[in-house]
């Protein structure tokens, strides 16, 4: 495929940073918030975060494709390279001024391997940011950057595992379901409510392990090659090593040593839930 992976990576940094910015000069002012359906708002903000981060990526790469969560017929679907986009993920914490979401940015070719990703903290203003094959790194809020690579810890009693929420009520059943198992094992848990931000932090060794049981491909893009540059694992529900779709669904994610562990123990929970 005749792209330049290094050329894709800096668009999505670039582009997730001045989106970071956009969101930042946003925080302050009142937000226009809209339901799209059952536990499931959209503001002004991930409009226009949106807006900026398409036109940025189509003025220099007018024949790529696009997959983003808030709908706009203006945009191509097909070509070389779609980028999948997620402008806020976690858009609750947003609306209600909690300060953890974050942009999430991610080159993908038309045979669905995710090439190039970007994940922005606006808050924090930490860029993760990585290149199939080549690596992940974080850059901090002074700009230096680092490595990313997954924690060591590899007893379940010592992890700090995350688990975010689905809308659907029956998969809210099996998140409880696992998290009686879990809770009782591990160090300790968090909601932390921005899926792309969490899986961040798994690949930067914040938290060793998340669970969600369903996403949307625009959470998982740019971060399941965070994870995976930085050498974790990422599975759907049923043990197979995630690859990207279009198709909604959960996921698994570890730093790798905790993996089979926690499989063993949500597969017959999702194998339950179908
Ligand atoms: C949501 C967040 C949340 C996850 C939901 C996602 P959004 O994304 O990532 O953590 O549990 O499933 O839909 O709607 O804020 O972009
Ligand atoms: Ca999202
Ligand atoms: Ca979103």
């Amino acid at each position: 495929m005749d792209v330049d992976l290094l050329q894709l990576l800096e668009t999505a940094r670039d582009t997730a940073v001045s989106t970071g910015s956009l969101i930042r000069q946003k925080w302050n002012q009142p937000r226009e918030i809209k339901s799209k359906g059952f536990r499931d708002v959209v503001t002004d903000t991930d409009m226009a975060a949106q807006k900026l981060i398409t036109d940025a990526i189509r003025a220099q790469f007018p024949a790529h494709g696009f997959l983003t969560e808030e709908d706009d017929d203006d945009l191509p679907t097909d070509g070389p390279v779609i980028w999948v986009i997620d402008p806020v993920d976690g858009t609750t914490n947003f609306s209600r001024e909690v300060p953890t979401f974050c942009v999430s940015i991610a080159a993908v070719s038309n045979t669905g391997r995710v090439l190039a990703g970007a994940v922005y903290d606006p808050m924090r203003q930490e860029l993760f940011s990585a290149a199939r094959g080549q690596g992940a790194w974080l850059s901090d809020q002074s700009g230096q950057r680092r490595p990313l690579a997954v924690s060591l810890v590899d007893e379940f009693s010592e992890a700090l595992w995350a688990l975010d929420w689905s809308r659907q009520q029956a998969l809210r059943q099996s998140a409880l379901a696992i998290l009686n198992v879990l809770a009782p094992q591990v160090n300790d848990v968090r909601a932390i409510g921005a899926a792309a931000l969490a899986l961040s932090w798994l690949a930067a060794g914040r938290i060793d392990g998340y669970i969600n049981f369903q996403l949307c491909p625009w959470d998982l893009a740019a971060a399941s090659l965070l994870i995976h540059e930085a050498g974790g694992q990422l599975s759907h529900l049923d043990g197979q090593d995630w690859r990207y779709s279009t198709h909604d669904g959960g996921c698994v994610g570890s730093n790798g040593r905790l993996h089979k562990r926690i499989l063993s123990q949500i597969i017959p929970i999702s194998e339950r839930s179908h």
